[in-house]
Protein backbone atom coordinates (compact mmCIF):
# COMPACT_ATOMS: atom_id res chain seq x y z
CA UNK A 1 0.00 0.00 0.00
CA UNK A 2 2.80 2.40 0.77
CA UNK A 3 3.94 1.59 -2.73
CA UNK A 4 1.02 2.62 -4.19
CA UNK A 5 1.08 6.03 -2.28
CA UNK A 6 4.47 6.67 -3.39
CA UNK A 7 3.69 5.80 -7.08
CA UNK A 8 0.44 7.90 -7.09
CA UNK A 9 2.52 11.43 -5.72
CA UNK A 10 4.88 10.43 -8.27
CA UNK A 11 2.97 9.84 -10.67
CA UNK A 12 0.65 13.02 -10.48
CA UNK A 13 3.43 15.44 -10.33
CA UNK A 14 5.32 13.82 -13.14
CA UNK A 15 2.56 14.65 -15.13
CA UNK A 16 1.95 17.89 -13.19
CA UNK A 17 5.16 18.77 -14.42
CA UNK A 18 4.85 17.57 -18.24
CA UNK A 19 5.41 20.26 -20.91
CA UNK A 20 4.39 18.90 -23.72
CA UNK A 21 2.06 16.70 -25.30
CA UNK A 22 4.85 13.96 -26.68
CA UNK A 23 6.21 13.75 -22.97
CA UNK A 24 2.83 13.54 -21.42
CA UNK A 25 1.92 10.49 -23.63
CA UNK A 26 5.43 8.84 -23.10
CA UNK A 27 3.94 9.41 -19.07
CA UNK A 28 0.68 7.95 -20.13
CA UNK A 29 2.85 4.33 -21.53
CA UNK A 30 4.89 4.11 -18.96
CA UNK A 31 1.96 3.78 -16.08
CA UNK A 32 -0.88 2.03 -18.39
CA UNK A 33 0.48 0.99 -21.47
CA UNK A 34 0.49 -2.43 -21.76
CA UNK A 35 3.54 -3.28 -19.83
CA UNK A 36 2.84 0.14 -18.02
CA UNK A 37 3.59 0.36 -13.81
CA UNK A 38 0.05 0.18 -13.11
CA UNK A 39 -1.30 -2.23 -15.64
CA UNK A 40 1.44 -4.64 -14.17
CA UNK A 41 0.33 -4.07 -10.47
CA UNK A 42 -2.97 -5.20 -11.54
CA UNK A 43 -2.03 -8.19 -13.47
CA UNK A 44 -0.72 -9.06 -9.89
CA UNK A 45 -4.68 -8.98 -8.87
CA UNK A 46 -4.62 -12.92 -10.35
CA UNK A 47 -1.97 -14.41 -8.23
CA UNK A 48 -3.24 -12.72 -4.87
CA UNK A 49 -5.71 -14.46 -1.98
CA UNK A 50 -9.11 -12.89 -2.20
CA UNK A 51 -9.30 -10.76 1.06
CA UNK A 52 -5.37 -9.25 -0.46
CA UNK A 53 -7.38 -8.80 -3.85
CA UNK A 54 -10.11 -7.16 -2.62
CA UNK A 55 -7.99 -4.27 -0.76
CA UNK A 56 -5.30 -4.01 -3.26
CA UNK A 57 -7.32 -4.49 -5.85
CA UNK A 58 -9.66 -1.33 -5.51
CA UNK A 59 -6.89 0.69 -4.39
CA UNK A 60 -4.79 0.07 -7.33
CA UNK A 61 -8.62 0.74 -9.55
CA UNK A 62 -8.78 4.08 -8.15
CA UNK A 63 -5.26 4.94 -8.40
CA UNK A 64 -5.92 4.40 -12.56
CA UNK A 65 -8.36 6.46 -12.30
CA UNK A 66 -6.96 9.08 -10.91
CA UNK A 67 -3.84 9.20 -12.97
CA UNK A 68 -6.48 9.20 -16.01
CA UNK A 69 -8.40 11.78 -15.09
CA UNK A 70 -5.10 13.74 -14.15
CA UNK A 71 -3.19 12.71 -17.89
CA UNK A 72 -6.42 13.75 -19.36
CA UNK A 73 -6.53 17.15 -17.52
CA UNK A 74 -3.02 17.79 -18.56
CA UNK A 75 -3.70 17.18 -21.75
CA UNK A 76 -6.23 19.72 -21.96
CA UNK A 77 -4.28 22.34 -20.24
CA UNK A 78 -1.34 21.45 -22.73
CA UNK A 79 -3.26 21.63 -25.94
CA UNK A 80 -5.06 24.75 -24.61
CA UNK A 81 -1.91 26.23 -24.34
CA UNK A 82 -0.49 25.45 -27.80
CA UNK A 83 -3.26 26.68 -29.34
CA UNK A 84 -3.13 30.15 -27.30
CA UNK A 85 0.40 30.07 -28.35
CA UNK A 86 -0.64 29.37 -31.91
CA UNK A 87 -3.13 31.88 -31.96
CA UNK A 88 -1.19 34.67 -31.04
CA UNK A 89 1.37 34.28 -33.40
CA UNK A 90 -0.91 33.69 -35.89
CA UNK A 91 -2.53 37.23 -35.06
CA UNK A 92 -4.03 38.56 -38.82
CA UNK A 93 -3.20 42.41 -39.25
CA UNK A 94 -6.91 43.77 -40.67
CA UNK A 95 -5.37 46.52 -41.75
CA UNK A 96 -3.67 45.38 -44.68
CA UNK A 97 -4.64 45.83 -47.74
CA UNK A 98 -6.40 42.90 -49.60
CA UNK A 99 -4.60 40.74 -51.58
CA UNK A 100 -5.24 41.76 -55.29
CA UNK A 101 -7.09 39.11 -57.82
CA UNK A 102 -8.45 39.30 -61.14
CA UNK A 103 -12.33 39.18 -61.59
CA UNK A 104 -13.35 37.14 -65.09
CA UNK A 105 -15.69 39.24 -67.31
CA UNK A 106 -18.79 37.74 -69.49
CA UNK A 107 -17.52 37.26 -72.81
CA UNK A 108 -18.69 39.46 -75.48
CA UNK A 109 -19.82 36.78 -77.67
CA UNK A 110 -22.04 35.47 -74.61
CA UNK A 111 -23.86 38.65 -73.92
CA UNK A 112 -24.69 39.67 -77.25
CA UNK A 113 -26.24 36.51 -77.62
CA UNK A 114 -28.17 37.08 -73.92
CA UNK A 115 -28.90 40.52 -75.29
CA UNK A 116 -30.20 39.18 -78.84
CA UNK A 117 -32.19 36.22 -77.16
CA UNK A 118 -33.70 38.93 -74.83
CA UNK A 119 -34.82 41.34 -77.24
CA UNK A 120 -35.86 38.03 -79.58
CA UNK A 121 -38.04 37.03 -76.80
CA UNK A 122 -39.71 40.24 -75.92
CA UNK A 123 -40.83 39.94 -79.61
CA UNK A 124 -42.98 36.55 -78.95
CA UNK A 125 -39.71 34.15 -80.16
CA UNK A 126 -39.47 31.28 -77.91
CA UNK A 127 -36.28 29.41 -77.64
CA UNK A 128 -35.63 26.51 -79.70
CA UNK A 129 -32.39 24.28 -80.10
CA UNK A 130 -31.04 21.65 -82.02
CA UNK A 131 -27.84 19.02 -82.63
CA UNK A 132 -25.03 20.64 -83.29
CA UNK A 133 -23.64 17.01 -84.83
CA UNK A 134 -26.57 17.24 -87.29
CA UNK A 135 -28.35 14.51 -90.19
CA UNK A 136 -27.47 15.95 -93.63
CA UNK A 137 -31.39 15.26 -93.91
CA UNK A 138 -31.83 18.03 -91.22
CA UNK A 139 -28.84 20.56 -92.73
CA UNK A 140 -29.61 20.44 -96.11
CA UNK A 141 -31.86 18.26 -97.57
CA UNK A 142 -35.19 18.98 -95.92
CA UNK A 143 -33.92 22.60 -95.71
CA UNK A 144 -34.37 22.51 -100.12
CA UNK A 145 -31.19 21.79 -100.65
CA UNK A 146 -30.62 18.34 -102.23
CA UNK A 147 -27.36 16.19 -102.56
CA UNK A 148 -26.58 17.75 -106.16
CA UNK A 149 -27.53 21.12 -105.10
CA UNK A 150 -24.29 24.17 -105.58
CA UNK A 151 -25.31 25.78 -102.50
CA UNK A 152 -24.02 22.35 -100.92
CA UNK A 153 -20.26 23.58 -101.82
CA UNK A 154 -21.09 27.21 -100.43
CA UNK A 155 -21.14 25.99 -96.72
CA UNK A 156 -17.66 24.27 -96.74
CA UNK A 157 -19.12 21.59 -94.48
CA UNK A 158 -16.99 19.28 -92.24
CA UNK A 159 -18.54 15.81 -92.82
CA UNK A 160 -18.60 13.07 -90.60
CA UNK A 161 -18.78 9.51 -90.51
CA UNK A 162 -22.52 7.86 -90.74
CA UNK A 163 -24.46 7.29 -87.61
CA UNK A 164 -25.88 3.80 -86.53
CA UNK A 165 -28.47 3.85 -89.12
CA UNK A 166 -26.42 4.50 -91.99
CA UNK A 167 -27.78 8.20 -91.65
CA UNK A 168 -24.82 11.24 -93.29
CA UNK A 169 -23.88 13.30 -90.67
CA UNK A 170 -22.20 16.78 -90.48
CA UNK A 171 -21.57 19.47 -88.33
CA UNK A 172 -24.31 21.82 -88.72
CA UNK A 173 -23.13 24.69 -91.06
CA UNK A 174 -26.36 26.81 -89.88
CA UNK A 175 -28.93 26.93 -87.47
CA UNK A 176 -31.87 26.64 -89.77
CA UNK A 177 -32.28 22.88 -89.22
CA UNK A 178 -33.77 23.63 -86.23
CA UNK A 179 -36.65 25.80 -88.09
CA UNK A 180 -37.34 22.05 -89.32
CA UNK A 181 -36.78 20.15 -85.75
CA UNK A 182 -39.03 22.64 -84.70
CA UNK A 183 -41.71 22.08 -87.57
CA UNK A 184 -41.94 18.50 -87.15
CA UNK A 185 -42.25 18.80 -83.83
CA UNK A 186 -45.01 21.00 -82.56
CA UNK A 187 -47.73 22.32 -84.51
CA UNK A 188 -48.40 25.54 -86.10
CA UNK A 189 -48.92 28.47 -85.52
CA UNK A 190 -45.23 29.06 -84.38
CA UNK A 191 -42.50 31.62 -83.44
CA UNK A 192 -39.19 30.56 -82.26
CA UNK A 193 -35.22 31.44 -82.01
CA UNK A 194 -32.73 29.18 -81.84
CA UNK A 195 -29.28 30.25 -81.09
CA UNK A 196 -26.01 28.31 -81.43
CA UNK A 197 -22.53 27.33 -82.56
CA UNK A 198 -22.58 26.33 -85.92
CA UNK A 199 -19.51 24.96 -88.00
CA UNK A 200 -17.56 25.57 -91.26
CA UNK A 201 -14.26 24.86 -92.81
CA UNK A 202 -13.34 28.31 -93.14
CA UNK A 203 -10.90 30.84 -91.24
CA UNK A 204 -9.75 34.40 -92.12
CA UNK A 205 -10.58 38.05 -90.68
CA UNK A 206 -14.21 37.34 -90.88
CA UNK A 207 -14.98 33.44 -90.32
CA UNK A 208 -13.78 31.26 -87.84
CA UNK A 209 -14.33 27.33 -88.08
CA UNK A 210 -16.92 27.59 -84.81
CA UNK A 211 -19.39 30.41 -84.74
CA UNK A 212 -22.09 31.79 -83.87
CA UNK A 213 -25.64 32.24 -85.12
CA UNK A 214 -29.06 32.94 -84.17
CA UNK A 215 -32.03 31.82 -86.11
CA UNK A 216 -35.92 33.21 -86.46
CA UNK A 217 -39.09 31.76 -87.75
CA UNK A 218 -42.51 32.27 -87.82
CA UNK A 219 -45.37 30.41 -89.16
CA UNK A 220 -48.94 31.30 -89.39
CA UNK A 221 -51.83 31.62 -91.77
CA UNK A 222 -50.84 35.50 -92.69
CA UNK A 223 -47.78 36.33 -92.27
CA UNK A 224 -46.45 38.61 -94.76
CA UNK A 225 -43.05 39.99 -96.08
CA UNK A 226 -44.10 42.93 -94.13
CA UNK A 227 -44.19 40.95 -90.82
CA UNK A 228 -40.61 40.17 -91.53
CA UNK A 229 -39.42 43.66 -92.36
CA UNK A 230 -41.14 44.94 -88.90
CA UNK A 231 -39.74 42.05 -87.02
CA UNK A 232 -36.26 42.97 -88.33
CA UNK A 233 -36.27 46.68 -87.95
CA UNK A 234 -37.29 46.17 -84.73
CA UNK A 235 -34.78 43.70 -83.63
CA UNK A 236 -32.11 46.10 -85.26
CA UNK A 237 -33.48 49.05 -83.11
CA UNK A 238 -33.59 47.86 -79.85
CA UNK A 239 -30.39 45.81 -80.50
CA UNK A 240 -27.84 49.16 -81.81
CA UNK A 241 -29.90 51.00 -79.68
CA UNK A 242 -30.71 53.48 -81.98
CA UNK A 243 -33.15 54.24 -84.76
CA UNK A 244 -31.39 51.73 -88.12
CA UNK A 245 -31.70 52.45 -91.25
CA UNK A 246 -32.53 49.18 -92.88
CA UNK A 247 -32.80 48.13 -96.80
CA UNK A 248 -33.72 44.90 -97.93
CA UNK A 249 -31.95 43.36 -100.92
CA UNK A 250 -32.67 40.22 -103.22
CA UNK A 251 -30.94 37.58 -102.76
CA UNK A 252 -30.89 33.77 -102.91
CA UNK A 253 -31.36 30.83 -100.38
CA UNK A 254 -32.51 28.00 -101.05
CA UNK A 255 -35.22 27.94 -97.98
CA UNK A 256 -36.96 30.99 -98.57
CA UNK A 257 -38.51 32.55 -101.49
CA UNK A 258 -38.64 35.37 -102.03
CA UNK A 259 -34.98 35.79 -99.78
CA UNK A 260 -33.63 38.73 -99.10
CA UNK A 261 -30.41 39.86 -97.74
CA UNK A 262 -30.67 42.81 -95.02
CA UNK A 263 -28.58 46.10 -94.94
CA UNK A 264 -27.57 48.63 -92.56
CA UNK A 265 -26.74 52.17 -93.00
CA UNK A 266 -23.04 51.80 -91.86
CA UNK A 267 -22.88 52.73 -88.16
CA UNK A 268 -19.26 53.84 -88.60
CA UNK A 269 -19.72 56.57 -91.29
CA UNK A 270 -23.57 57.44 -91.39
CA UNK A 271 -23.50 56.36 -94.75
CA UNK A 272 -20.56 58.60 -95.97
CA UNK A 273 -18.34 55.51 -96.80
CA UNK A 274 -15.59 54.24 -94.53
CA UNK A 275 -12.87 51.46 -94.41
CA UNK A 276 -15.55 49.26 -92.34
CA UNK A 277 -18.40 49.36 -95.00
CA UNK A 278 -15.68 49.24 -97.88
CA UNK A 279 -17.13 52.62 -99.08
CA UNK A 280 -20.44 51.76 -99.96
CA UNK A 281 -22.15 53.03 -96.80
CA UNK A 282 -24.21 49.36 -95.96
CA UNK A 283 -23.14 46.65 -93.93
CA UNK A 284 -24.66 42.82 -94.84
CA UNK A 285 -25.75 41.84 -91.35
CA UNK A 286 -28.50 38.77 -92.06
CA UNK A 287 -29.92 36.92 -94.19
CA UNK A 288 -33.85 36.47 -94.56
CA UNK A 289 -37.12 35.24 -96.76
CA UNK A 290 -40.13 34.07 -96.92
CA UNK A 291 -40.31 30.12 -95.79
CA UNK A 292 -39.84 27.95 -99.31
CA UNK A 293 -43.30 25.67 -99.83
CA UNK A 294 -40.64 22.68 -99.63
CA UNK A 295 -39.25 23.15 -96.61
CA UNK A 296 -42.92 23.30 -94.83
CA UNK A 297 -43.73 20.14 -96.68
CA UNK A 298 -40.23 18.43 -95.47
CA UNK A 299 -41.69 19.28 -92.08
CA UNK A 300 -45.43 17.85 -92.14
CA UNK A 301 -46.84 21.01 -92.66
CA UNK A 302 -49.90 22.19 -95.35
CA UNK A 303 -48.05 24.54 -97.30
CA UNK A 304 -51.50 25.37 -98.83
CA UNK A 305 -52.38 26.58 -94.87
CA UNK A 306 -49.21 28.12 -93.67
CA UNK A 307 -47.20 30.57 -94.35
CA UNK A 308 -44.22 32.34 -92.56
CA UNK A 309 -40.57 33.84 -92.49
CA UNK A 310 -37.10 33.15 -91.25
CA UNK A 311 -33.78 34.59 -90.75
CA UNK A 312 -30.22 33.72 -89.84
CA UNK A 313 -27.76 36.35 -87.93
CA UNK A 314 -24.44 35.84 -87.24
CA UNK A 315 -23.86 36.76 -83.23
CA UNK A 316 -20.00 37.68 -84.14
CA UNK A 317 -21.43 39.86 -86.85
CA UNK A 318 -23.22 41.51 -84.38
CA UNK A 319 -20.86 41.72 -81.92
CA UNK A 320 -18.60 43.59 -84.16
CA UNK A 321 -20.70 46.04 -85.66
CA UNK A 322 -22.05 47.42 -82.46
CA UNK A 323 -18.70 47.05 -80.13
CA UNK A 324 -16.19 47.97 -83.08
CA UNK A 325 -14.28 45.00 -82.99
CA UNK A 326 -12.46 44.44 -86.56
CA UNK A 327 -11.11 40.74 -86.47
CA UNK A 328 -13.96 38.22 -85.37
CA UNK A 329 -10.71 35.52 -84.20
CA UNK A 330 -9.73 37.72 -81.67
CA UNK A 331 -13.51 36.36 -79.81
CA UNK A 332 -11.68 32.96 -79.87
CA UNK A 333 -7.88 33.88 -78.78
CA UNK A 334 -8.35 34.09 -75.21
CA UNK A 335 -5.94 37.22 -74.88
CA UNK A 336 -6.56 38.43 -71.50
CA UNK A 337 -6.34 42.25 -72.41
CA UNK A 338 -9.19 41.81 -75.34
CA UNK A 339 -11.50 39.81 -72.71
CA UNK A 340 -10.91 42.45 -69.97
CA UNK A 341 -11.89 45.31 -72.75
CA UNK A 342 -14.49 43.90 -74.11
CA UNK A 343 -16.19 42.06 -71.47
CA UNK A 344 -18.86 42.75 -69.12
CA UNK A 345 -18.13 43.21 -66.33
CA UNK A 346 -19.57 40.25 -63.85
CA UNK A 347 -20.93 41.94 -60.75
CA UNK A 348 -18.48 40.45 -58.64
CA UNK A 349 -16.36 43.04 -57.28
CA UNK A 350 -12.40 42.88 -56.22
N1 LIG B 1 -29.05 29.91 -92.85
C1 LIG B 1 -28.62 31.04 -93.60
C2 LIG B 1 -27.10 31.15 -93.52
O1 LIG B 1 -26.50 30.56 -92.66
C3 LIG B 1 -29.24 32.31 -93.09
C4 LIG B 1 -30.73 32.37 -93.30
C5 LIG B 1 -31.57 31.87 -92.34
C6 LIG B 1 -31.27 32.89 -94.46
C7 LIG B 1 -32.96 31.94 -92.53
C8 LIG B 1 -32.62 32.95 -94.66
C9 LIG B 1 -33.45 32.47 -93.67
O2 LIG B 1 -26.47 31.83 -94.29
Amino acid sequence: MQKLNTLEQQSLSQIQAANALDELEQQRVTLLGKSGEITQLLKQLGGMSPEERKDFGQAVNVLKQKVQSALEERKEELETATLNKKLLAEKIDITLPAAPYRVGRMHPVSYVMEEVEGILSTLGFDPASGPEIETDFHNFTALNIPADHPARQEHDTFYLPDNAEGQKRVLRTHTSPVQIRTMQKFPPPLRIQAIGQVYRCDSDLTHTPQFQQVEGLAIDKDLTFGHLKGVLQTFLNRFFEKEIEMRMRPSYFPFTEPSAEVDIRCIFCSGNGCRVCKNTGWLEVLGSGMVHRNVLTHSGIDPNQWQGFAFGVGIGRLAMLKYGINDLRLFFESQQTFLQHFGKPSGLRP
